[in-house]
């Protein structure tokens, strides 16, 4: 979800009243036939019609059931309203869609954010999802879901806007790397599954985002550049890549049953995510198999028409640019099944869609009446506030933080990566007699922790990134206080020097100091602030504040220096993680409102690090092999982003370049030593991979409505709320009523794209996330750990594959286990390998094969430490 500029505001209103009729972005995915049209360089996005009606398989049955039953009882414009937000800080959610006032049912509420409750008081600041990655702990993100989605239960919140798998992090630079987990697809797709389990159990439906290839923040819109208007940014890929990389942790989340998938703000070869038949409806609704429903990012949806079509269930937050008081849904939705171009199982498959996921996550019970504002904090204002308009109680202050600052604490600590350790320099005795802090980043905003508007500012600790995807902190522990209270305690001496360009100061003291402990940070966010030059995006990837000439200031007073990093992903540290003074590295993510709890903890030992890197720290920005669109490449048309490099992305390709990386994906030391030995590979039967087959029922409809527009018009005592939107009519002449320019000009329907009759099922297709069979487990992999040091210590047992061919990575990621293992005991590290671990994906017969080539597993300490190793015998 994002938050517009008035100025941006005004560049899309302007760019949307010149834009092409609603079917433009149809049109240019050749609609009457599979080929691209003929003049065509670009890339290009087959249609696919009709859009998958839900049926209720792979778990989905009840809540299938209670959907169907519910929606027979709505009228058409209940329906609508179920479907269509009621515009931009209409109501007190980030996004609201209407109520059904007949029935009693309350306007649903959709919130941000991935890491907590935006815009709400006395919630909790987790630590972020790239964070969390590096504890690769499955307790560790269940509990953070579930603690997320109590929090949004408390607040009166339907819909959690996260997790995040896109952007997955095809480039460091990507300016929202840092809301999802990982750039490799399977420490993201396990991490992205715990999460929404978390959410969900907690009974807050879950919205898995941004679908998809969202991986940069230039361009992510239409806007006007440099005096010329652009459609958003194409992101361009194969077939193979999407399979193999972008989708699997969709897929994940799907089979993890995530309620709701958030349509990115980016065009895909050539097409609009929201209005992307292929995507929404062969990919997500065919063949993963979805039963959720199909929320638009903010102000996404480009037009009415065509994104029922292809899939899109739920616009948010309803109108065309923020308070247009227009929508592409709402009235036109109701006039599009009036004049036939949407048919009436597609507006029934929505509304079931967004009732099933209601059912499934068990909001009948869980539900509780909204009692936060994200427009004030204020305890009175207004119901409506962008028309200010209803003026009550509107903010209850209500504490939903529970206990949560234990797990924050521990899952912030779990997750911090130990980079260096020379001579065992961590942990600290807290008995050292003089102890120094550097860099801003160690202390607070002199603003406050929330002073800066969505974080949008790079002052303090460095804690979370900036943009849509925060949480208010209720207090945020920097590490200097939390240093200083482990030292203080024990009577000892401890000074800090938090301006960074302070040198005098920072030399006298390094000269002091027993031991340096040096805080540096990097930062980026959400296109719509711009901190430093940074439009989201990150402009380089060094450090922030001049951070290394901090570092070096201090080393070169100082010969225990340990430095620790907070940022939103790798960082270069070429310039000094060598220098023989700078005794232990630490990489700390972005560790949420305990961050000085959580690094004391790391430091004085109380735990003993086992976290390892989400991602490849390399030497240059160069070795990433991959970077941003940062000025428009396709003259007056969209800027064209083509995924050349496949599926090598981060370590696939520094292994398949040879490049030495500085610290490899699943790096991380311990303060304990570890032996890996006994690997045993047993195969386990299961029968032949089939096909799916067969054809669906035909799309069912849910009651019958009126074609005459005289029964859609305005109830004639409604108090009309400036630029809320409605279902009805105001007039019974439809195109009137549309006030579409363009309407009825359309001239063409997508072929099949009314048709409800029975469809061909999906050869990949047949439950959640896919073909069931690709789960089936065929190998069973064990392997003895042994902890060999004197402290009790836990370690990350990664599972890689070699698949083979000579197009494949070197290995892929496919399994992982954290073990915790008192000194002197061993502990058995099981994972098994399924069958899609080992799987490619064919495009020729569209499904997931074994190929002929020869295959490996390995178990290790990290991507380059591939420790003990065995044939994969099939
Ligand atoms: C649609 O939602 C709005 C806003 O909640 C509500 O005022 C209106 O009554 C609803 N209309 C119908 C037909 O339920
Ligand atoms: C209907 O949609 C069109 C764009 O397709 C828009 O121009 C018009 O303002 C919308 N009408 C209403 C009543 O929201
Ligand atoms: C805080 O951040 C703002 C915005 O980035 C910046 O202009 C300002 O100089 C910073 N102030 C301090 C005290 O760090
Ligand atoms: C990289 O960007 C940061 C943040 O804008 C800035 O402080 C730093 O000077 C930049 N580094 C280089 C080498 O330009
Ligand atoms: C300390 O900082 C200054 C910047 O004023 C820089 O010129 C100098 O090289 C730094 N010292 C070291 C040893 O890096
Ligand atoms: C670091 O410097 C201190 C004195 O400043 C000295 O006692 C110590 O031996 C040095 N350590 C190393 C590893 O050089
Ligand atoms: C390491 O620190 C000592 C002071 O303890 C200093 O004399 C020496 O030059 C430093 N070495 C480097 C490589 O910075
Ligand atoms: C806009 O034009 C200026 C001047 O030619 C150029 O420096 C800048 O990079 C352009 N901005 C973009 C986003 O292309
Ligand atoms: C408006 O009138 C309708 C029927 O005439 C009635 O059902 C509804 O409750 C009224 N709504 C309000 C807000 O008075
Ligand atoms: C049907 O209604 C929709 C929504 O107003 C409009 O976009 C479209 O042009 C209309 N089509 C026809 C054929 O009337």
């Amino acid at each position: 979800m994002k938050w517009l500029s008035a100025a941006i505001c005004l560049q899309l209103a302007h760019a949307l009243a010149g834009a092409p009729p609603p079917y433009s972005n149809v049109a240019r995915q050749s609609p009457n036939n599979s080929t691209p049209p003929p003049d065509s360089k670009e890339a290009f996005s087959p249609p696919k019609y009709p859009s998958p009606w839900m049926d209720g398989s792979g778990g989905w049955e009840q809540a299938y059931a209670k959907a169907q039953a519910f929606v027979k009882q709505l009228t058409l414009l209940e329906k609508v309203n179920l479907t269509t937000g009621v515009g931009w800080e209409g109501e007190a959610c980030v996004g609201n869609v209407g109520a059904i006032p007949r029935l009693g049912f309350p306007a649903l509420c959709m919130q941000d954010s991935p890491l907590g409750v935006r815009f709400a008081d006395f919630v909790s600041a987790f630590p972020a999802g790239g964070t969390v990655a590096a504890s690769w702990d499955r307790g560790v993100w269940y509990e953070r879901g579930y603690q997320m989605g109590s929090e949004h239960r408390g607040k009166g919140v339907d819909v959690q806007l996260g997790p995040v798998v896109g952007p997955l992090g095809r480039s460091p630079e990507g300016g929202r790397n840092w809301e999802g987990f990982s750039p490799d697809p399977v420490l993201s797709g396990i991490a992205v599954a715990e999460t929404i389990r978390g959410i969900q159990d907690a009974g807050v439906i879950a919205c898995t985002k941004h679908y998809i290839l969202n991986e940069q923040e230039h361009f992510r819109q239409p806007a006007t550049v440099n005096g010329t208007f652009l459609e958003a940014i194409s992101s361009n890929v194969d077939d193979k890549t999407l399979h193999e990389l972008y989708l699997w942790p969709f897929a994940d989340a799907v089979r993890a049953g995530t309620g709701s998938i958030m349509c990115s703000y980016n065009q895909i070869n050539n097409s609009y995510a929201c209005q992307n038949s292929y995507l929404l409806n062969h990919i997500l609704k065919g063949e993963l198999g979805f039963q959720g429903f199909v929320m638009s990012d903010w102000s996404a949806q480009h037009a009415g028409v065509s994104s029922a079509l292809a899939g899109l269930d739920m616009t948010m937050p309803g109108d065309t640019a923020f308070d247009t008081g227009l929508s592409f849904w709402g009235t036109n939705l109701t006039i599009s099944l009036l004049n036939g171009t949407v048919p009436e199982w597609r507006l029934d498959d929505m509304a079931t869609r967004i009732m099933a996921a209601y059912y499934f996550v068990g909001r009948d019970t869980a539900s509780v009446p909204v009692n936060f504002n994200s427009w004030s904090l204020d305890t009175f204002g207004y119901e409506h506030p962008y028309a200010s308009v209803g003026y009550g109680l509107i903010n209850q202050h209500v504490d939903v933080r529970a206990e949560h600052a234990l797990a924050i604490r521990s899952a912030a600590a779990r997750s911090t990566v130990l980079l260096k350790n020379t001579a065992g320099t961590l942990p600290l005795e807290g008995t050292e007699k003089f102890t120094a802090v550097f860099g801003e980043d160690a202390g607070d905003n002199a603003y406050g922790p929330n002073g800066c508007p969505d974080h949008g500012c790079d002052n303090g600790t460095l804690a979370q990134g900036w943009g849509s995807g925060t949480a208010s902190f209720p207090y945020l522990i920097s590490p200097l206080t939390a240093i200083q209270n482990e030292l203080l305690q024990n009577g000892k001496v401890v000074q800090s020097v938090t301006d960074n360009w302070a040198y005098t100061q920072v030399q006298a003291l390094a000269r002091q100091a027993s031991v340096s402990i040096v805080f540096v940070n990097a930062d980026s966010g959400e296109q719509y602030i711009v901190v430093d030059g940074n439009e989201g995006d990150r402009n380089n990837l060094t450090l922030w504040g001049d951070g290394d000439t901090l570092i070096k200031n201090v080393t070169a007073n100082c010969n225990n220096t340990i430095v620790v990093i907070h940022s939103v992903g790798p960082v270069l540290v070429d310039a000094w993680y060598d220098n023989p003074n700078v005794t232990a590295i630490l990489w700390a993510g972005l560790p949420g409102e305990q961050s000085g709890n959580s690094i004391a903890d790391v430091l004085y030992g109380r735990v003993n690090p086992g976290g390892k890197l989400p991602f490849t720290m390399a030497k240059t920005r160069k070795d990433f092999g991959t970077d941003l669109i940062y000025t428009p490449n396709n003259g007056d048309n969209a800027p064209q982003d083509d995924f050349v490099e496949g599926v090598f992305i981060d370590y696939r390709h520094l292994d398949k370049y040879n490049i030495a990386p500085i610290y490899e994906f699943g790096y991380g030391l311990s303060y304990t030593t570890f032996k890996y030995s006994s690997i045993s590979v047993s195969k386990t039967y299961s029968g032949p991979y089939t096909p799916n087959e067969g054809t669906t029922a035909a799309a069912p409809t849910l009651g019958n409505f009126s074609t005459d527009p005289a029964d859609y018009q305005f109830p004639s005592n409604l108090t009309y709320v400036t630029a809320y939107l409605y279902p009805y009519l105001n007039s019974t002449d439809l195109e009137k009523a549309s006030q579409e320019p363009d309407y009825g000009q359309d001239g063409w329907i997508p072929d099949g794209a009314l048709d409800g009759s029975p469809q061909p099922r999906i050869a990949a297709g047949g439950g959640p996330g896919g073909n069931p069979q690709l789960w089936d487990t065929l190998f069973a992999v064990t392997a003895t750990i042994t902890n060999n040091g004197t402290v009790a210590g836990e370690e990350v047992v990664q599972l890689y594959v070699s698949l083979g061919a000579p197009d494949d990575p070197k290995v892929v990621l496919r399994n992982f286990e954290r073990l915790s293992i008192q000194p002197g005991q061993s502990a058995t590290f099981t994972a098994d390998i399924t069958r899609r671990d080992v799987s490619n994906w064919d495009t020729e017969s569209q499904n997931w094969v074994i190929s002929e080539y020869p295959k490996k597993v390995y178990v290790g300490s990290s991507s380059r430490k591939l420790l003990l190793s065995s044939d994969l015998s099939f």
